[in-house]
């Protein structure tokens, strides 16, 4: 018996023109190049242009998505956008990039799981793939974090970039095995009592401003290690699937000690872990897809090779997702 799974088509993405270096930074406020590079791992971030939207980027990485996949705009029946960046309150920013790219059926909708987003929408586009009532999806995380920034905050500011990724899903048959291709199993995660270690101070609800990011970060980091590697174990329970198997670790891009001490518990080995976060910083939903397109477009993943991607965020939210590529 056969059983339906996502599998990936193809995956593209794109990164505003404009670089800005740590020197730049550190040309405005005061924080060094040696700072950020050693508590972080970055190096550099773009930022997006005045009047380059969200819907901007997540249109361009779709329409590369699109493309790579080789597969027409018209035979996407499902568009899930992850962001917290939005365009504008409502409509939901994933219709703009719906109409941007010329469809006029099936359903598009914003899904907010800040830097768990790319996760909590590959779930979710699972879901619908699976249970039949949608056939080929575009999944994108696109953000605009520069405009929620305290550009005067050095603790948060150095941390954050702009970006967009996308992927195409497709329901296919598969023989039902952990050889199948698509995705295997996603494991996803919240607990609001972590609310204050980062967010933003404000809201349409709340105080009718868009706010600020703020975060502690080292209660972020305290908790972050984790709730990676629980949601992981919980994959590879899921599966059998254990750390030895896996070709490519696609984490989010936060903060590379993060990265590397979450690998380091889950055993598994630097050589195998696509590491972005020096180019882009921290793109929230838009780190994943951006790392998993810099590893396919120079040939690092190639088909049939295990990826496995993870997330932590605000909310706290986390998750994983476990895929044959
Ligand atoms: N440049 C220079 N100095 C800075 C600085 C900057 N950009 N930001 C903070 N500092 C200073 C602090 O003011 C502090 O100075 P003090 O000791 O004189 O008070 C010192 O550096 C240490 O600050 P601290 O916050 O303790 O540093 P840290 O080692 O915890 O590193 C983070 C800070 C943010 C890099 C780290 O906590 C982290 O990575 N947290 C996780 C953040 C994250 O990934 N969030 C996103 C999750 S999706």
């Amino acid at each position: 018996m056969t059983v339906t799974r996502s599998i990936v088509l193809g995956c593209g993405s794109y990164l505003p023109e404009r670089i800005v270096t740590n020197a730049e930074l550190a040309s405005r406020i005061d924080t060094s190049d040696e700072w950020i590079v050693q508590r972080t791992g970055i190096r550099q971030r773009h930022i997006a242009a005045e009047g380059e939207n969200t819907s901007h980027l997540g249109l361009k990485a779709a329409q590369a998505a699109l493309a790579n996949a080789g597969v027409d705009a018209q035979s996407i029946d499902l568009i899930i956008l992850a962001t917290s960046t939005p365009d504008n309150t409502f409509p939901a920013t994933s219709v703009d990039i719906q109409r941007g790219l010329g469809i006029n059926h099936g359903v598009a909708f914003d899904l907010q799981a800040v830097c768990s987003g790319f996760v909590f929408a590959m779930a979710t586009a699972d879901n619908f793939l699976r249970s039949g009532s949608h056939k080929r999806a575009l999944v994108i995380g696109a953000e605009t974090f520069s405009r929620i920034l305290d550009w005067e905050d050095r603790t948060t500011c150095v941390l954050f970039g702009d970006g967009a990724g996308a992927v195409v899903l497709e329901a296919q048959q598969q023989p039902g095995a952990t050889s199948d291709r698509g995705i295997l199993t996603s494991h996803l995660r919240s607990d609001g009592r972590h609310k204050a270690k980062l967010y933003v101070d404000g809201g349409v609800s709340s105080t009718q401003t868009v706010g600020h990011l703020r975060m502690e970060g080292k209660e972020v980091f305290k908790h972050a290690v984790g709730m990676i590697t629980d949601v992981i174990y919980d994959a590879f329970k899921a599966t059998g699937i254990t750390a030895d198997d896996i070709d490519w670790l696609v984490p989010h891009q936060a903060n590379k000690r993060i990265i590397d001490a979450s690998a380091q518990k889950l055993r598994i080995a630097p050589q195998k872990v696509v590491l972005t976060v020096d180019k882009h910083g921290n793109t929230s939903a838009a780190s994943i897809p951006l790392a998993l397109c810099d590893a396919v477009a120079d040939g690092r993943i190639k088909k049939g090779n295990l990826i496995l991607f993870e997330a932590m965020g605000g909310g706290f939210t986390w998750g994983s997702v476990l895929l044959r590529w």
